[in-house]
């Protein structure tokens, strides 16, 4: 049985929020919630779930990992709270912070996110922001180490759009080690602060690639992953970028030349033959579901840490 331990940082706003020893941590414990095999109770404990982007796996796993743990969440509507009418962040957290004892949020600009752990005294957990899908990463990380059981000599190989999954993946990739390539369009590139940071914490920085050849890019690859083209708050795009990413879905063809064991994952909502063929989706190479799965052990996880 693991002994609990609490996070240094206070948030996990970000990947980088942990340490990798923390991550490995993480991991263990969320495995071991997995295995029924932890007794850590959060009784009485409220998670406050403030959602400004719609969401089905992160909402409902942050749900049933809270009612797991003894504890219970306040699903805050942004348009029936006063959230929606404008009032300001810092009073929206000062108050809640009286009321909940860690809040998950979901909205677009990584700077509200920020705002919201200034004025409050208790954990905020980035539940999807446009820059970082942090909560995500723990459970592909953790899918990933069910299937090779160690990060050494992985590639991972993301093909599509260079959006918040693709920054959580680059993050968590520099902090256990893994090598990461990144295939997108040109001008779709991970954002370049991301992709610093990633380089000031990899020992070996020929680790991270970036291309615009998803061919080269899959090639041996141990994990291929993709993302929706269009993320949420880009409706306006779609039709451009389903153009622009022509060449990039993942389909048998591609993925030809992977490693013989690979795995597929996708955070999921997919959009069939869009980025990925449902062949791919269906096939025997695909975690995608466990990995949806492994959202609600990977939360418990961290919410036993933080709280
Ligand atoms: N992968 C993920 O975050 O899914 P939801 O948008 O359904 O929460
Ligand atoms: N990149 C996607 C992820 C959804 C879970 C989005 O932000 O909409």
């Amino acid at each position: 049985m693991l002994n609990p331990i609490k996070l240094a940082n206070k948030n996990f706003l970000s990947s980088l929020d942990i340490t990798t020893e923390e991550f490995i941590y993480i991991l263990e414990l969320a495995k071991n919630f997995k295995n029924k095999d932890v007794d850590i109770k959060l009784k009485d404990k409220v998670l406050g779930l403030i959602f400004n982007k719609s969401s089905t796996r992160t909402r409902v796993s942050f749900q049933v990992a809270m009612s797991r743990l003894g504890g219970t969440t306040i699903d805050l509507d942004p348009n029936t709270s006063q959230i929606g009418r404008g009032e300001p962040i810092k009073d929206t957290a000062r108050v809640l912070s009286r009321f909940c004892d860690v809040l998950a949020i979901r909205t677009f600009n990584q700077s509200d996110l920020e705002e919201f752990a200034k004025w409050s005294s208790i954990p905020i957990i980035n539940a999807l922001t446009d820059l970082e899908h942090p909560c995500q990463a723990l459970a592909d990380f953790m899918t990933i180490q069910e299937e090779f059981v160690d990060f050494k000599n992985i590639v991972l190989t993301f093909v599509g759009d260079g959006n918040n999954v693709a920054n959580s993946l680059i993050l968590c990739g520099a902090l256990l080690g893994v090598e990461v390539r990144i295939a997108c369009p040109s001008g779709y590139e991970p954002n370049s602060s991301i992709v610093n940071k990633a380089l000031e914490i990899y020992e070996n920085k020929s680790l991270l690639k970036i291309t615009n050849d998803p061919n080269t890019a899959v090639y041996g690859a141990n994990v291929i992953y993709t993302d929706v083209w269009s993320s949420m708050g880009e409706e306006n795009k779609k039709e451009e970028k389903d153009k622009e990413f022509d060449g990039f879905t993942i389909d048998s063809n591609l993925i030809k030349n992977a490693d013989r064991d690979a795995i597929i994952l996708h955070c999921l909502p997919a959009y069939r033959s869009k980025e990925i063929t449902d062949e791919v989706i269906e096939s025997k190479r695909s975690r995608i579901f466990d990995q949806a799965e492994n959202r609600l052990h990977a939360q418990q996880a961290l919410l036993s840490c933080l709280i």
